[in-house]
């Protein structure tokens, strides 16, 4: 079997260190898999060391890929949005992703998100379990399938689990809920209203369990 040299992925190793930055500075240059080829730069995680909420989306889009900066495309706008109406700023949750470069292909002149795969996830997992040795927080809150699978595994399911505190090895509480851009995807108004409404209701779980801590 040809082993394709373009797709390898290898555990990221992050260094041992009890500093934000020096972590983060090291996630500039990973190459653990080959997503950083086509990415612009590494999107690592933002938010207070202190935070005790921690929300994990999927890899960043197309906007944070330029901006370097995690959820501040459409669905970042939504997730913000959803989380002031749980009467949280996005500004005192940790918010990051399970992959940290960009995969994306071409369709015209635009970037199609490719969804990542196990190998590409897998990889880029030691960030992640970084981010969660350092900032500690009470709650995690896994939204999407991906983030959820990349935690509890792929059986796991947002759709039957959703909106349960449940404990897993990256850290003892750890919640699921729906990705914010499945909320855009909506196929009418109504949908959108009742899976927005979902969404808020799982954030209000969350919120409240990350302070009963
Ligand atoms: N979707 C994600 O999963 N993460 C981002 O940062 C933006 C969009």
């Amino acid at each position: 079997m040809r082993i394709k040299t373009d797709e390898y992925a290898t555990p990221a190793k992050p260094p041992k260190s009890s500093s934000m930055s020096i972590v983060r500075g090291a996630a500039k240059d990973c190459t653990a898999c080959h997503l950083f080829k086509h990415a612009t730069q590494t999107v690592f995680g933002e938010g207070p060391k202190t935070a005790a909420l921690m929300l994990v989306g999927e890899q960043p889009g197309d906007y944070e890929d330029v901006a370097g900066e995690p959820f501040v495309g459409p669905a970042g706008k939504i997730m913000d949005r959803a989380l002031e109406e749980t009467g949280i700023d996005r500004r005192q949750v940790y918010v990051t992703n399970a992959v940290k470069h960009f995969k994306w292909e071409p369709r015209g002149k635009r970037r199609l998100h490719k969804k990542p795969n196990s190998r590409e996830i897998a990889a880029c997992r030691p960030w992640l379990e970084a981010e969660v040795r350092l900032v500690r927080p009470s709650l995690v809150v896994a939204m999407g399938a991906t983030a959820a699978q990349t935690i509890f595994g792929p059986s796991f399911r947002v759709t039957r689990e959703r909106g349960k505190i449940l404990s897993s090895k990256l850290a003892p509480r750890v919640m699921a809920t729906v990705h914010p851009s499945s909320l855009l995807r909506q196929p009418d108004e109504e949908s959108r209203h009742r899976e927005y409404a979902k969404f808020v209701a799982d954030l209000r779980i969350a919120v409240k369990a990350a302070k009963a801590k």
